[in-house]
């Protein structure tokens, strides 16, 4: 997830060793490149490579740069692979102006052409880039510097925070839409950034300025206005108390919590990256003529392709064969050839399994798609086109974000195979932020009472099959209890031996499957199971199960989705009741790059 920082002084000075230091501090965003612009009486110095943060700052000394105005970026590819020329910051076309985003441009590609064809110098393909020229767009057409931003703001589509500064002036401006800003007051200096961990060894002073503001900042004050109307707005600053630790964390004790409450942001703003790409059309034209489809991943991104699987078929009619990579070498490679197609799915990109999987499809001819989070990856690198999933970086071992964000880009996809209108997914985010309010205190509680168990099964059907997987999955990885996801109509056949009293079983109900579902809390219940049902709202399975954690009403895809933030937070709750800490596991590794 990229990040800005950008700085305001009265005086010339060292401020390389700032914004190296801040650089620094954004750097548990994750990120692939890193660039440092200075303003020097009217001359803009701008170095930016790809490379982690002190090797950057080595190889082209942003230790000696000086100014009055500094940004620095760091970089997480979406738009454009970690190159040199996709680093931020960006110039405009003349070199008068240099600024840096965060966040995705959705309109990249069509805003880029139309610079062009104004005769704009568009060096990079990366929506920063984009971000400047939309300014210059309107500079260049006479407008003043505010009234520039607040055009350009209307043009730029996506979640995103931008700062920017003129080579002949003595501010920075920024402005924000859909993505994080702070601004920090302090001695002689004012500075922005995307959070606050590059702002809190600075000053404890700040400003959050609202989505659609823009700031000015000077040296010793800063301006917030509103870009509809570009009328001042009072926004007095506030002191922050919280630690380092605790402002990395959002305030959350660990990442893992913090990116299962991120989850609604995240998948904002891919369905927003998703309406606005190109790329998609195509994808969908190549699925529709292939052969045989096959979705291949491991672990948590082999049950979002059972997900996507279960979503193709229901929606669009197309049979998908979802399967874990080691095994589609052994037992589909031998079979597929050029007319089947093959979406390789990854957070990391750098699974090892998958990319052998990727290999023995690729000899064998096949059209392999990628869906990954890292942007600049092996898989992203070896595949013909890979969407990204706009996760930013997941830093907690167990998949939470990037899981939620994989099945909803399966389930735009397959709304497009079935010519649906994916306007009915944007109220996606706002379930899953209404999920987790419901449910929380109810899962805290259920995690007390069943964590003695070193025992569990979540079970499943249809959609929610794979959420049951996933949520076992989830269990096990950071609680190291024994938990086993399960088809609910196969417990019947083995599994209900192992009941006894109290053994915590938990049911995950789709709206359409609510008897099959009772059935199975039955046969347990009458041998003594406590059984847990994650469902809608619905009186047959309150008088049945003995805990309904209920989920927001949706429709009869968008649950399944939604049935998995409980079992995250369960996981979580036991993990942490159980004194482990769940964001590393024991013997876990987040990138799994060996076979
Ligand atoms: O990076 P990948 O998505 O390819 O990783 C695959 C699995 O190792 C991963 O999903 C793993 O199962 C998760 N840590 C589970 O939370």
């Amino acid at each position: 997830m990229c990040g800005i920082f950008g700085y305001v002084t009265s005086n010339e000075e060292a401020l390389g060793p700032i914004l190296i230091a801040a650089a620094e501090r954004l750097t548990y965003r994750g990120y692939d490149s890193v660039g440092a612009a200075t303003i020097n009486r009217g001359k803009i110095d701008l170095r930016k490579d790809v490379g982690k943060v002190d090797a950057v700052a080595a190889k082209y000394n942003i230790a000696e740069m000086r100014g009055q105005r500094g940004i620095t970026q760091l970089r997480w590819a979406t738009f454009g692979e970690p190159s040199q020329v996709n680093s931020q910051p960006h110039l405009d076309s003349m070199g008068d102006m240099v600024g840096a985003h965060n966040g995705n441009v959705v309109n990249n590609v069509e805003l880029r052409e139309q610079f062009m064809a104004e005769g704009m110098t568009v060096r990079s393909q990366n929506d920063g880039e984009t971000c400047v020229h939309a300014v210059e767009r309107y500079i260049s057409r006479g407008y003043q510097f505010i009234d520039a931003i607040r055009l350009a703001y209307g043009d730029l589509q996506g979640d995103y925070t931008f700062v920017i500064g003129r080579a002949d002036d003595d501010k920075l401006y920024a402005f924000k839409k859909g993505s994080g800003m702070v601004v920090g007051l302090g001695a002689g200096f004012t500075c922005v950034s995307s959070d606050l961990p590059s702002i809190l060894p600075l000053t404890r002073s700040v400003i959050r300025p609202h989505d659609g503001e823009i700031v000015t900042l000077w040296a010793d004050h800063v301006e917030v206005r509103s870009v509809k109307d570009g009328k001042l707005i009072d926004r007095q600053p506030e002191l922050v108390t919280e630690t380092m630790d605790a402002v990395q964390k959002g305030g959350y004790p660990h990442f893992m919590l913090k990116e299962i409450h991120e989850q609604a942001q995240v998948a904002r703003e891919l369905l927003h990256l998703l309406d606005g790409s190109s790329d998609v059309q195509p994808l969908i034209e190549k699925m529709k003529s292939a052969r045989h489809l096959y979705f291949i991943g491991c672990g948590t991104s082999y049950h979002a392709a059972m997900a996507g699987a279960v979503y193709f078929a229901q929606l669009a009619g197309r049979a998908v064969i979802p399967i874990l990579a080691p095994q589609f070498i052994a037992q589909y490679a031998p079979a597929v050839g050029y007319e089947d197609v093959g979406i390789f799915v990854s957070q990391s990109g750098e699974t090892k399994d998958v990319l052998n999987a990727l290999e023995a499809a690729e000899v064998r001819g096949m059209t392999c798609f990628g869906l990954a989070n890292v942007v600049g990856s092996t898989l992203t690198k070896a595949t013909s086109f890979c969407l990204p999933l706009c996760c930013g970086y997941e830093i907690s071992v167990p998949a939470t974000k990037t899981f939620t964000n994989q099945v909803v880009t399966f389930l735009y996809l397959a709304y497009r195979m079935a010519g649906k209108n994916t306007s009915d997914l944007a109220r996606i985010p706002e379930l899953m932020e209404q999920t987790i309010e419901m449910v929380a205190p109810q899962i805290e509680k259920i995690a007390q009472d069943i964590n003695e168990w070193n025992d569990m099964y979540c079970l499943g059907y249809g959609a929610t099959y794979p959420i049951a997987l996933e949520g076992a999955l989830k269990l096990k990885e950071i609680t190291y209890a024994h938990c086993e996801g399960m088809l609910s109509t196969e417990f019947k056949h083995g599994p209900l031996s192992a009941v006894s009293k109290g053994f915590p079983i938990v049911f995950i109900a789709g709206p359409n499957d609510v008897p099959l579902i009772i059935s199975g809390i039955n046969e347990v219940k009458v041998r003594g199971a406590r059984t847990i049902v994650v469902a809608e709202d619905d009186p047959r399975l309150r008088a049945n199960g003995d805990d309904l954690v209920v989920i927001p009403n949706s429709d009869p895809h968008t649950y399944a989705l939604l049935a998995v933030l409980p079992l995250q937070l369960l996981s979580y709750h036991m993990s942490v009741m159980r004194g482990f800490d769940p964001d590393f596991p024991r013997n876990l590794s987040k990138t799994l790059t060996v076979d």
